[in-house]
């Protein structure tokens, strides 16, 4: 834990007596001086034994109890929504705002979305909300870093902390943690190496965890094809990255929430296993900029940006990050990071468990995932007709 806490960048806290974190631990708990904190998920059968009750619905009980870190993010927002549509209680760690939890305060029963601020880097806010959970799922990510915070500590850092945390916890059945397509040591992009450390992290801690490494996530909040549309509306042109031959597999964000319930749900099989969640299509960098082209009808343009000099717009703001004394703003198109990833084919590997193994049929993104792009076009979301028009109903599972 010292080692966590000197990655996360502040002095070891003393270790606290649960009691005092967690008021009503003992009555939680019945016996007052049993320390149930000290088994990892080892001979864990998943939640799949849980004692379940109604017809499955919102207003059912699941028995899942689940403490979603990152919840408040754009894969958050529909994993919230599924555990919570099947009647599961799930507990919202957020920092900042109180109004950034309360979106998702909707998508349950009364009751049972519970926002509970914490701070990521106090190790005994992030035990409180784990107290009560049975399931953590770790979804906290960036794709930028930060003055305050850098790729280690969010990717490496706090994915090691929780799982240390659920593993003294003693009652967590299901650890999942999501990582992204591509992510390895050898990667030449900084933040998925990070992605990659935290992986090994998690594992080393709970080898029964589940990781999910998605590829990029395509959806109402998304953050290519949004960036991509806007970015054409204000210059009418498009920066590509290379000569945009890079192969990509994006997948639709609601598939990858479904792949998490469907792991949750399973009896344990999914446990100590990595599953590689890609787009049923492969698209190259320059085949999806034209189904966004033709989404918001635009005449495509494009400017292929070499990556030297791709890379060379991007630095300054990595170089001065921490050496001005003012933020620098968020990137955008020119995120070093993702101009790194870029140099090389990220696509779902051939010996990988995937959404199959899951048995989820991932959607084809020609359709309604992308049907939110239609707010870009010029005439109004009315003009035309859509993609999802256009093609035959039966090519859309
Ligand atoms: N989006 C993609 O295309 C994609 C593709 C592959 C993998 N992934 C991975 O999937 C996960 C979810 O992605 P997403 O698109 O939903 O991400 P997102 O929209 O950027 O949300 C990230 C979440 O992480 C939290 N977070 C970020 N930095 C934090 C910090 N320093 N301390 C505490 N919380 C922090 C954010 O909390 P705040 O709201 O408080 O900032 C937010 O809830 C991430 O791990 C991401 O790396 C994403």
């Amino acid at each position: 834990m010292q080692a966590v806490s000197r990655r996360l960048g502040h002095q070891s806290l003393k270790p606290t007596s649960l009691k005092s974190v967690f008021p009503l631990y003992d009555q939680y708990n019945g016996a007052a001086d049993q320390w149930r904190y000290a088994s990892t998920l080892t001979n864990s059968r998943g939640v799949g034994n849980l004692v379940r009750k109604g017809t499955g619905g919102r207003s059912s009980v699941s028995g899942i109890v689940a403490t979603v870190f990152g919840a408040t993010g754009f894969l958050g927002r529909y994993l919230v929504q599924q555990l919570a549509k099947m009647g599961s209680q799930v507990l919202v760690p957020f920092r900042g705002s109180e109004d950034s939890p309360r979106h998702l305060k909707l998508m349950g029963d009364l009751g049972q979305i519970v926002p509970m601020k914490y701070n990521p880097r106090d190790e005994n806010s992030v035990k409180a909300v784990m107290a009560k959970a049975n399931v953590v799922i770790n979804l906290i990510g960036r794709d930028y870093e930060t003055r305050n915070y850098s790729f280690e500590e969010v990717h490496h850092g706090m994915a090691e902390q929780l799982a240390m945390i659920a593993k003294e916890h003693g009652g967590i059945m299901r650890f999942i943690q999501i990582s992204c397509l591509g992510a390895s040591p050898s990667s030449s992009s900084r933040m998925l190496r990070t992605k990659s450390a935290g992986e090994e992290a998690v594992l080393r801690e709970i080898p029964e965890a589940t990781i999910m490494k998605p590829a990029v996530m395509i959806g109402t909040e998304d953050r290519i094809m949004n960036r991509w549309a806007h970015f054409v509306k204000n210059y009418s042109f498009l920066p590509l990255m290379g000569d945009g031959s890079t192969k990509i597999q994006p997948v639709y964000v609601v598939d990858v929430a479904a792949a998490i319930i469907a792991a949750l749900k399973d009896d344990g099989t999914s446990m100590g296993k990595t599953y590689e969640l890609g787009g049923p299509e492969i698209f190259t960098v320059h085949e999806l900029a034209e189904l966004m082209f033709d989404t918001i009808r635009e005449w495509p343009r494009y400017v292929k940006v070499p990556f030297p000099i791709a890379k060379a717009i991007a630095m300054p703001r990595e170089v001065l990050l921490k050496k001005v004394p003012f933020p620098l703003p968020t990137p955008n198109i020119f995120n070093l990071d993702e101009i790194n990833a870029l140099t090389t084919d990220t696509v779902v590997s051939e010996t990988a468990l995937t959404f199959h193994d899951l048995g989820i049929v991932p959607h084809k993104l020609q359709g309604y995932p992308i049907e939110f792009l239609v707010s870009y076009r010029k005439g109004g979301p009315q003009f035309g007709s859509t993609i999802s028009e256009k093609i035959s109903p039966d090519s859309f599972p």
